[in-house]
């Protein structure tokens, strides 16, 4: 493929979450995820799935996303807070080869303008080989509010890390 060619990247959407994978709660998340794609970036999320607050599950899920289905964006939602059963940073880190904390504390400030809460979300984000994993709370609302903040810088990000062209609504540089 031409490389000058704009491409519309990968993407897929992971809900971590005990009680969605047990079928006991609807996951509301991850669709409200793939909607804000589409809305902001009409960027289609070509994958969708949900696990158990389980680091094995989480690594897995990512590596087969990353490594064996040419995924370039990861976002995961849920299991980043402060409970027992929040791993998802913990699992994301042992499989990112490098951090991208400039994502996260953006989101985290301006959340912050929004609850104090968004204090509570220990998300990590980072790069595997030529895919970004990014952390997003559970709450579809934080959701919603963190793809604000993310959408205008996404295109650039994986143009820099696919070396590709990438096509979205903000195609040039905020
Ligand atoms: N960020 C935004 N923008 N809006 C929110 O409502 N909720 C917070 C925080 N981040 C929230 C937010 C809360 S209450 C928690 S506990 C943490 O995200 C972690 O959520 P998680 O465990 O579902 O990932």
């Amino acid at each position: 493929m031409n490389a000058s060619q704009p491409t519309l990247p990968l993407v897929a959407v992971l809900t971590i979450s005990d009680r969605s994978a047990t079928g006991n709660q609807k996951d509301r998340s991850g669709p409200e995820l793939a909607d804000a794609l589409s809305k902001h970036l009409q960027w289609d999320c070509i994958a969708k799935k949900t696990v158990a607050d389980e680091p094995d599950q989480i690594r897995a899920q990512l590596c087969r996303w990353a490594d064996h289905d040419g995924i370039q964006l990861i976002l995961t939602t849920g299991g980043t807070g402060f409970s027992e059963r929040d791993v998802t940073p913990e699992a994301t880190l042992l499989v990112i080869h490098r951090q991208a904390p400039g994502l996260v504390e953006a989101i985290r400030a301006a959340s912050l303008s929004i609850t104090p809460y968004a204090m509570l979300s220990r998300a990590v984000a980072g790069i595997r080989n030529k895919c970004l994993i990014i952390n997003l709370p559970g709450n579809p609302k934080a959701v919603r509010e963190a793809l604000a903040v993310l959408a205008p810088v996404l295109p650039h990000a994986l143009e820099l890390i696919t070396g590709n062209t990438v096509s979205n609504v903000h195609s040039r540089h905020p």
